[in-house]
């Protein structure tokens, strides 16, 4: 039995992909129906975010979202996919010093089933992130627009427009993996720039609204199904209107391994 079978996608895989320029499909979940349907269609990496902070308990912010909350969708979703990679986000002050992190990543994985865990991250948390590498945690570095910063960022924007701005994502990033981090998540940063940093690391890079040059894409679940309350991000994309929802994820799964999305 080869080791994907046996384990589905993990770290090395994912890397080969991108070396092999094979696009990887990644896609948020909440729970074990639209895990299975995800894992069913090909989607490569499950993304237990904390965005179900707004798409599933309908707050305006990731911020009240608690380390109880992952847990619990964190392992509707785990028992469900059975190829896909499940990354579990770690919620906002769950990992503001070495222990802490330690002791919240440990926890998402025994108890939530987490295969690798996803922090926001500037250079600050290199050390974080060595010692979880260290300790065997995979670690998905989430770079450019940091949600859990909203009450300080005061908004939705993107991010890295001027060069100094740019600059310091792209050392970010080269730091992170340097401390250990497995995969890179870009949000909301200029394309020039997600690009950049796709050359620059050797780690697979995966964007949202970051344009088409990164390793593979990501969205919320909600925004392909057309079903975002409030306003959908510009960066989205409806897939609901082949006639089911397996359609609709299969699609996006065929448009980001083709590159026809994002355009
Ligand atoms: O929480 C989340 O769903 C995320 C995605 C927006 C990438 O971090």
């Amino acid at each position: 039995m080869s080791l994907e079978a046996s384990y589905g996608i993990g770290v090395r895989e994912l890397s080969a992909m991108s070396k092999r320029g094979e696009k990887i499909a990644c896609l948020t979940a909440y729970d074990a129906s639209f895990a299975q349907v995800l894992d069913q269609a090909g989607v490569d990496i499950i993304l237990v975010g904390d965005s179900l902070g707004m798409v599933i308990q309908g707050h305006n912010s990731t911020v009240s979202v608690s380390m109880d909350d992952m847990i619990y969708h964190s392992s509707c979703v785990s028992l469900m996919s059975k190829r896909a990679l499940v990354v579990v986000d770690m919620p906002f002050m769950s990992y503001s010093n070495i222990d802490q992190a330690l002791f919240n990543a440990t926890r998402l994985m025994q108890e939530g089933g987490a295969q690798m865990v996803k922090l926001e991250a500037t250079q600050r948390q290199s050390e974080i992130i060595e010692e979880m590498s260290a300790c065997g945690i995979p670690v998905c570095a989430h770079l450019g627009l940091r949600p859990q910063y909203i009450h300080k960022l005061g908004g939705y924007q993107r991010q890295g427009k001027d060069i100094e701005a740019a600059e310091d994502i792209l050392q970010d990033a080269i730091s992170l993996e340097k401390a250990g981090a497995d995969l890179l998540l870009v949000e909301c940063i200029t394309h020039p720039l997600a690009a950049k940093i796709q050359q620059t690391v050797s780690i697979p890079v995966i964007g949202i609204g970051a344009g088409k040059d990164c390793d593979g894409q990501i969205l919320v679940l909600q925004d392909i199904l057309g079903i975002t309350a409030g306003k959908t991000p510009s960066f989205a994309k409806n897939y609901l209107t082949s006639g089911s929802i397996q359609m609709a994820i299969e699609d996006y799964v065929a448009e980001v391994k083709s590159g026809a999305f994002p355009r």
